[in-house]
């Protein structure tokens, strides 16, 4: 059985293709609502393609609604175009205004459905503020890291690795270091995996985009949790895929629901952050990683499982990987080291089976050619030495403590509402009624503090009553500040209402 979703099935290629080609061209305004698009004949001359090749394409435009037929004449580009906006000016919005304004929800919905095409990271917009107080960046604090060690380190490295500079790495990444991270996968986290079925990438987002550029066309549906990690959603949205939001609560999701999308609608993907999930902290238990692999199988849908704190637990180590329940190869497990170990290096682990791994690969060749070698030979002789689990012992105990401050800086508050996870770095927070996440930022930022808004988090962009704030980048004191803060503003928004 070779059951991976291809990137494009052998002769639908040139159609979608072409699909995508006259798509683009209605977005950037070529044609526009009502226009006549060139005849099967002569844009088939033009592309110098099969007629019949252009006919599919323009079928399957006509299918999605973004053309219609008139008898005897033709297609006619229908009513609104594929996309909300036109791209440009949309793209030099000031830091500020990254909150979607009025109607954002609708804008959200619309894209959802749809997918936008536009170029944006909303998230890398608001860590872009120069702030005092940033619980928006959900990093480890560098005086966390074993950073005397780590540089002791760079020069064992170069002194064992004297040629280091001067080599490539392979596209797949250094054999040693696939070699040392499938043994660790292997003993502690119980996955079948050799190190041919792993690759290094860039950081987590690297191996993200990597997959949506292999498996999703524009239309293409993609399941997401609802909230999930923004700069995924923006991923999907640049691709054109349309979001299906599935809820991701402290039990794990309606697999029901699950199950009746992935048959209707036969998603792509579903891109799930099963554990200390991002922004909520949830953790799907393990009945149903195990449920969701055999819904991937049976309804043919890529599972993308990022997991990317998964080694960044309090008291108990969090359920096996939902890679770990997978025998046919429907799912894709992405672990990205940035954060607990050296987030500079930006090392990820990607374990896929050969027919995703294939394609993976060339995606990596045309993006960079492999990750710097220089980096991943750092991260071996960090990663493999004994140093590094007291490293970690000692991080889960600081984030622990800090999360706990955090909470009870919040509890001063009135009306403030959180969950509290077992690992990760987040605090999922309910605001205090009738406080909106976009009217706190703007008052935040001007203060010099930035949280990210539930609103970005939401593929519906709907989640205004919500934020994210990261305990992992500041300390202890720091954090108490900010909570002050941000709670005292909250209070002076209601008066002034
Ligand atoms: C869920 C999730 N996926 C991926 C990433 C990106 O990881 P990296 O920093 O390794 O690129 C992040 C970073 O915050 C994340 O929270």
């Amino acid at each position: 059985m070779n059951p991976m979703p291809k990137p494009a099935e052998p002769g639908k290629v040139l159609y979608t293709q072409v699909y995508d080609y006259l798509l683009d061209r209605i977005r950037r305004g070529d044609w526009k609502a009502h226009d006549k698009l060139p005849s099967v004949r002569a844009l088939a001359g033009e592309l110098q393609l099969h007629r019949l090749t252009v006919f599919r394409a323009y079928g399957l435009l006509k299918e999605h609604g973004i053309v219609y037929v008139k008898e005897k004449s033709g297609y006619y580009v229908s009513e609104g175009k594929p996309h909300d906006e036109p791209a440009g000016p949309e793209e030099a919005r000031t830091a500020f205004s990254i909150l979607p304004a009025a109607g954002a929800g609708e804008n959200a919905r619309a894209a959802t459905r749809r997918g936008s095409g536009r170029l944006q990271n909303a998230l890398s917009e608001i860590h872009r503020i120069p702030v005092l107080y940033s619980f928006s960046q959900a990093l480890i604090d560098p005086n966390l890291l074993p950073n005397l060690f780590l540089s002791d380190h760079v020069k064992q490295v170069f002194d064992r690795y004297p040629k280091l500079l001067g080599t490539y790495s392979s596209v797949q990444g250094d054999e040693e270091l696939r070699e040392l991270l499938c043994a660790d996968l292997q003993r502690k986290d119980k996955l079948q995996v050799s190190s041919d079925e792993l690759l290094i990438t860039t950081g987590g987002q690297q191996a993200i985009d990597l997959l949506a550029g292999v498996f999703l066309r524009p239309m293409d549906y993609v399941l997401v949790e609802r909230p999930t990690y923004s700069s995924a959603l923006d991923c999907f949205r640049q691709r054109g895929a349309r979001l299906m939001p599935v809820e991701i609560r402290k039990d794990g999701y309606d697999l029901d629901l699950v199950e009746a999308y992935m048959k209707r609608h036969k998603p792509r993907m579903f891109y799930t952050n099963p554990t200390f999930h991002n922004p909520t902290g949830y953790t799907v238990p393990a009945t149903q990683r195990k449920q969701l692999v055999e819904l991937a199988e049976r309804y043919g849908c890529l599972i993308v499982e990022d997991d990317t704190v998964h080694d960044v637990y309090f008291d108990e180590p969090p359920p096996p990987p939902i890679y770990s329940y997978d025998t046919e190869g429907w799912v894709v497990y992405l672990r990205s080291f940035s954060k607990y170990l050296a987030p500079g290096l930006r090392i990820c682990a990607v374990a896929a089976r050969s027919a995703v791994m294939a394609p993976l690969l060339t995606a990596k060749s045309l993006a960079d050619n492999g990750t710097p070698l220089v980096n991943q030979k750092l991260f071996q002789h960090c990663f493999e030495s004994v140093r590094l689990q007291l490293h970690l012992e000692k991080l889960r105990t600081a984030l622990q403590i800090r999360r706990d401050v955090m909470e009870r800086a919040l509890a001063a508050g009135t009306g403030w509402q959180c969950y509290r996870p077992q690992g990760g770095l987040n605090l999922w927070v309910r605001l205090p009624d009738g406080l909106h996440d976009d009217r706190l930022m703007t008052e935040s930022v001007r203060r010099g503090l930035t949280f990210v808004p539930g609103t970005i988090c939401d593929p519906l962009g709907e989640m205004n009553g919500w934020i994210r704030l990261s305990y992992s980048f500041m300390n202890e004191a720091r954090i108490r500040e900010g909570v002050h803060l941000l709670v005292r503003l909250a209070e002076e928004l209601a008066h002034s209402e």
